[in-house]
Protein backbone atom coordinates (compact mmCIF):
# COMPACT_ATOMS: atom_id res chain seq x y z
CA UNK A 1 0.00 0.00 0.00
CA UNK A 2 1.29 3.45 -1.42
CA UNK A 3 2.48 5.86 1.55
CA UNK A 4 -0.26 7.99 3.39
CA UNK A 5 1.42 11.42 3.91
CA UNK A 6 -0.90 13.93 4.42
CA UNK A 7 -3.90 12.05 3.07
CA UNK A 8 -3.73 9.72 6.02
CA UNK A 9 -7.03 11.46 7.99
CA UNK A 10 -7.11 8.64 10.46
CA UNK A 11 -5.43 10.58 13.49
CA UNK A 12 -7.59 13.60 12.91
CA UNK A 13 -10.57 14.90 14.26
CA UNK A 14 -13.80 15.37 11.85
CA UNK A 15 -14.26 18.57 10.68
CA UNK A 16 -17.89 20.22 12.21
CA UNK A 17 -20.91 20.41 9.29
CA UNK A 18 -19.74 23.71 7.97
CA UNK A 19 -16.43 23.40 6.35
CA UNK A 20 -16.74 19.78 5.16
CA UNK A 21 -19.64 20.56 3.99
CA UNK A 22 -18.55 23.40 1.66
CA UNK A 23 -15.29 21.03 0.76
CA UNK A 24 -17.44 18.47 0.26
CA UNK A 25 -19.16 20.84 -2.27
CA UNK A 26 -16.48 21.95 -4.01
CA UNK A 27 -15.22 17.97 -4.38
CA UNK A 28 -18.61 16.97 -5.58
CA UNK A 29 -18.90 19.25 -8.72
CA UNK A 30 -14.91 18.47 -9.66
CA UNK A 31 -15.43 14.72 -9.26
CA UNK A 32 -19.02 15.08 -11.12
CA UNK A 33 -17.18 16.76 -13.78
CA UNK A 34 -14.35 14.21 -14.69
CA UNK A 35 -16.95 11.55 -14.27
CA UNK A 36 -18.94 13.15 -17.21
CA UNK A 37 -16.28 13.67 -19.57
CA UNK A 38 -15.95 10.30 -19.30
CA UNK A 39 -16.60 8.34 -22.93
CA UNK A 40 -18.69 5.48 -23.07
CA UNK A 41 -15.98 3.17 -24.57
CA UNK A 42 -14.25 4.19 -21.54
CA UNK A 43 -17.46 3.82 -19.36
CA UNK A 44 -17.71 0.29 -20.79
CA UNK A 45 -14.08 -0.74 -20.00
CA UNK A 46 -13.92 0.72 -16.84
CA UNK A 47 -17.34 -1.59 -15.91
CA UNK A 48 -15.74 -4.45 -17.54
CA UNK A 49 -12.31 -4.17 -15.03
CA UNK A 50 -14.20 -3.94 -12.54
CA UNK A 51 -16.46 -6.38 -12.63
CA UNK A 52 -14.04 -8.14 -12.79
CA UNK A 53 -12.12 -7.65 -10.05
CA UNK A 54 -14.90 -6.95 -7.50
CA UNK A 55 -16.58 -10.97 -8.71
CA UNK A 56 -13.22 -12.26 -8.08
CA UNK A 57 -12.87 -10.59 -4.58
CA UNK A 58 -16.89 -11.63 -3.58
CA UNK A 59 -15.02 -15.34 -4.83
CA UNK A 60 -12.84 -15.12 -1.57
CA UNK A 61 -16.11 -13.31 0.94
CA UNK A 62 -18.26 -15.44 3.24
CA UNK A 63 -21.14 -16.88 1.77
CA UNK A 64 -24.54 -14.70 2.35
CA UNK A 65 -26.31 -11.64 0.38
CA UNK A 66 -24.77 -8.96 -1.55
CA UNK A 67 -26.15 -5.42 -1.12
CA UNK A 68 -24.97 -3.62 -4.14
CA UNK A 69 -26.72 -1.17 -6.35
CA UNK A 70 -27.77 -0.09 -9.48
CA UNK A 71 -25.21 1.98 -11.16
CA UNK A 72 -26.88 5.69 -12.96
CA UNK A 73 -25.06 7.70 -15.40
CA UNK A 74 -20.88 7.09 -15.04
CA UNK A 75 -21.30 5.85 -11.89
CA UNK A 76 -19.13 2.54 -11.36
CA UNK A 77 -20.49 -0.90 -11.72
CA UNK A 78 -22.77 -2.44 -13.92
CA UNK A 79 -25.81 -4.92 -14.23
CA UNK A 80 -23.18 -7.31 -15.34
CA UNK A 81 -21.73 -6.93 -12.04
CA UNK A 82 -25.17 -7.87 -10.28
CA UNK A 83 -25.85 -10.41 -12.94
CA UNK A 84 -22.23 -11.89 -11.86
CA UNK A 85 -22.84 -11.64 -8.11
CA UNK A 86 -26.46 -14.24 -8.34
CA UNK A 87 -24.31 -16.51 -10.76
CA UNK A 88 -21.34 -17.06 -8.85
CA UNK A 89 -24.49 -17.93 -6.03
CA UNK A 90 -25.03 -15.34 -4.09
CA UNK A 91 -28.61 -13.52 -3.29
CA UNK A 92 -27.97 -9.54 -4.35
CA UNK A 93 -30.34 -6.71 -2.25
CA UNK A 94 -30.54 -3.63 -3.87
CA UNK A 95 -31.07 -0.25 -2.08
CA UNK A 96 -34.31 1.66 -1.95
CA UNK A 97 -34.66 5.16 -1.33
CA UNK A 98 -37.21 5.69 1.49
CA UNK A 99 -39.67 8.53 1.16
CA UNK A 100 -38.41 10.65 4.19
CA UNK A 101 -34.41 11.03 5.04
CA UNK A 102 -33.59 7.66 6.96
CA UNK A 103 -31.60 4.58 6.56
CA UNK A 104 -32.46 2.73 3.00
CA UNK A 105 -34.67 0.13 2.37
CA UNK A 106 -33.65 -3.10 0.29
CA UNK A 107 -35.00 -5.50 -2.05
CA UNK A 108 -33.99 -8.83 -4.09
CA UNK A 109 -32.57 -8.23 -7.56
CA UNK A 110 -33.68 -10.85 -9.53
CA UNK A 111 -32.16 -10.02 -12.88
CA UNK A 112 -33.33 -7.28 -15.03
CA UNK A 113 -36.55 -8.51 -15.32
CA UNK A 114 -37.31 -7.23 -11.48
CA UNK A 115 -36.50 -3.72 -12.03
CA UNK A 116 -39.09 -1.21 -12.90
CA UNK A 117 -39.38 2.63 -12.95
CA UNK A 118 -38.82 4.17 -9.61
CA UNK A 119 -38.98 7.99 -8.55
CA UNK A 120 -36.64 10.59 -10.45
CA UNK A 121 -36.59 8.50 -13.36
CA UNK A 122 -34.62 5.74 -12.07
CA UNK A 123 -35.18 1.87 -11.54
CA UNK A 124 -35.43 -0.09 -8.61
CA UNK A 125 -36.62 -3.31 -7.70
CA UNK A 126 -40.14 -4.17 -8.11
CA UNK A 127 -39.56 -6.83 -5.51
CA UNK A 128 -41.09 -7.00 -2.16
CA UNK A 129 -39.13 -3.95 0.54
CA UNK A 130 -37.61 -6.36 2.98
CA UNK A 131 -36.82 -3.20 5.58
CA UNK A 132 -33.52 -1.55 6.61
CA UNK A 133 -32.64 -4.29 8.89
CA UNK A 134 -32.49 -6.55 5.70
CA UNK A 135 -28.55 -5.08 5.40
CA UNK A 136 -27.60 -7.29 8.59
CA UNK A 137 -28.09 -10.23 6.46
CA UNK A 138 -25.41 -8.82 3.93
CA UNK A 139 -21.95 -10.70 3.65
CA UNK A 140 -20.55 -7.76 1.51
CA UNK A 141 -21.79 -4.31 0.69
CA UNK A 142 -20.85 -2.53 -2.41
CA UNK A 143 -21.12 0.97 -1.91
CA UNK A 144 -21.76 4.07 -4.38
CA UNK A 145 -18.95 6.80 -3.94
CA UNK A 146 -17.72 9.90 -5.62
CA UNK A 147 -14.10 8.91 -3.88
CA UNK A 148 -12.60 7.37 -0.91
CA UNK A 149 -9.24 8.28 0.82
CA UNK A 150 -6.51 5.34 2.11
CA UNK A 151 -8.37 6.08 5.82
CA UNK A 152 -12.06 4.86 4.03
CA UNK A 153 -13.32 8.44 4.60
CA UNK A 154 -16.15 8.47 1.78
CA UNK A 155 -17.94 11.23 -0.35
CA UNK A 156 -21.36 10.10 -0.82
CA UNK A 157 -23.63 12.47 -3.59
CA UNK A 158 -24.64 14.06 -0.54
CA UNK A 159 -28.29 12.76 0.53
CA UNK A 160 -25.99 10.86 3.58
CA UNK A 161 -28.50 7.85 3.10
CA UNK A 162 -25.70 5.66 3.26
CA UNK A 163 -24.31 7.46 6.42
CA UNK A 164 -27.75 6.68 8.06
CA UNK A 165 -27.47 2.83 6.48
CA UNK A 166 -23.95 1.58 6.93
CA UNK A 167 -24.20 1.32 10.85
CA UNK A 168 -26.57 -1.33 10.71
CA UNK A 169 -24.18 -3.99 8.92
CA UNK A 170 -22.94 -6.90 10.58
CA UNK A 171 -19.40 -6.40 12.65
CA UNK A 172 -16.64 -7.31 9.98
CA UNK A 173 -19.18 -7.09 6.93
CA UNK A 174 -17.00 -5.50 4.15
CA UNK A 175 -17.82 -2.48 2.51
CA UNK A 176 -16.17 -1.75 -0.57
CA UNK A 177 -16.82 1.96 -2.28
CA UNK A 178 -16.76 1.14 -6.02
CA UNK A 179 -14.56 4.37 -8.20
CA UNK A 180 -13.27 5.14 -11.38
CA UNK A 181 -9.45 5.08 -11.25
CA UNK A 182 -8.31 8.89 -9.78
CA UNK A 183 -10.82 8.93 -7.05
CA UNK A 184 -8.65 7.01 -4.07
CA UNK A 185 -7.84 10.74 -3.22
CA UNK A 186 -5.53 11.63 -0.55
CA UNK A 187 -8.37 13.56 1.65
CA UNK A 188 -12.25 12.92 1.76
CA UNK A 189 -13.44 15.87 3.74
CA UNK A 190 -15.00 13.87 6.95
CA UNK A 191 -18.09 14.94 9.33
CA UNK A 192 -19.36 13.55 12.22
CA UNK A 193 -22.04 11.41 10.71
CA UNK A 194 -19.60 9.90 7.75
CA UNK A 195 -19.33 6.54 7.69
CA UNK A 196 -16.27 4.81 6.49
CA UNK A 197 -15.75 2.31 3.95
CA UNK A 198 -13.38 -0.76 4.74
CA UNK A 199 -11.97 -1.07 0.92
CA UNK A 200 -12.54 0.74 -2.60
CA UNK A 201 -12.19 -1.25 -5.83
CA UNK A 202 -11.17 0.50 -8.93
CA UNK A 203 -10.64 -0.75 -12.14
CA UNK A 204 -6.68 -0.85 -12.78
CA UNK A 205 -5.31 -1.40 -9.23
CA UNK A 206 -8.17 -3.75 -8.70
CA UNK A 207 -9.18 -3.86 -4.84
CA UNK A 208 -7.75 -1.53 -1.87
CA UNK A 209 -8.13 -2.13 1.35
CA UNK A 210 -8.61 1.14 3.18
CA UNK A 211 -7.77 2.25 6.99
CA UNK A 212 -7.23 -0.27 9.81
CA UNK A 213 -8.85 -2.88 8.10
CA UNK A 214 -5.98 -4.38 6.05
CA UNK A 215 -6.27 -8.24 5.84
CA UNK A 216 -5.21 -8.41 2.30
N1 LIG B 1 -26.82 9.42 10.68
C1 LIG B 1 -27.32 10.59 10.26
N2 LIG B 1 -28.34 11.17 10.93
C2 LIG B 1 -28.87 12.33 10.52
N3 LIG B 1 -28.43 13.02 9.43
C3 LIG B 1 -27.42 12.51 8.74
C4 LIG B 1 -26.82 11.27 9.10
N4 LIG B 1 -25.87 11.01 8.21
C5 LIG B 1 -25.87 12.02 7.32
N5 LIG B 1 -26.81 12.93 7.64
C6 LIG B 1 -27.09 14.17 6.91
O1 LIG B 1 -26.97 13.95 5.52
C7 LIG B 1 -26.40 15.09 4.91
C8 LIG B 1 -25.50 14.65 3.80
O2 LIG B 1 -24.38 13.96 4.35
P1 LIG B 1 -23.09 13.73 3.44
O3 LIG B 1 -22.71 15.01 2.78
O4 LIG B 1 -22.05 13.04 4.25
O5 LIG B 1 -23.69 12.76 2.35
P2 LIG B 1 -22.98 11.59 1.53
O6 LIG B 1 -22.17 10.71 2.39
O7 LIG B 1 -22.27 12.25 0.40
O8 LIG B 1 -24.28 10.87 1.00
P3 LIG B 1 -24.66 9.31 0.91
O9 LIG B 1 -24.42 8.68 2.26
O10 LIG B 1 -26.12 9.31 0.53
O11 LIG B 1 -23.81 8.73 -0.15
C9 LIG B 1 -25.64 15.83 5.99
O12 LIG B 1 -26.00 17.20 5.93
C10 LIG B 1 -26.07 15.22 7.28
O13 LIG B 1 -26.64 16.17 8.13
MG1 LIG C 1 -21.16 11.15 4.06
Amino acid sequence: MAEHGSGDRSSREPLDGGPAERAKAALRARLLDARRALTPPQRAQAAEKLCGHVLQWARDQRSGPACAYLPIGAEPGSVALLDGLRAAGRPVLLPVVPARPGPLDWAPYRGPGSLGPGPLGLREPTTARLGPDALRTAALVLVPALAADRAGHRLGRGGGYYDRTLGAAAAGTPLLALLHDGELIDDVPVDVHDRPVTGVAMPTPGIVVTGNNARG
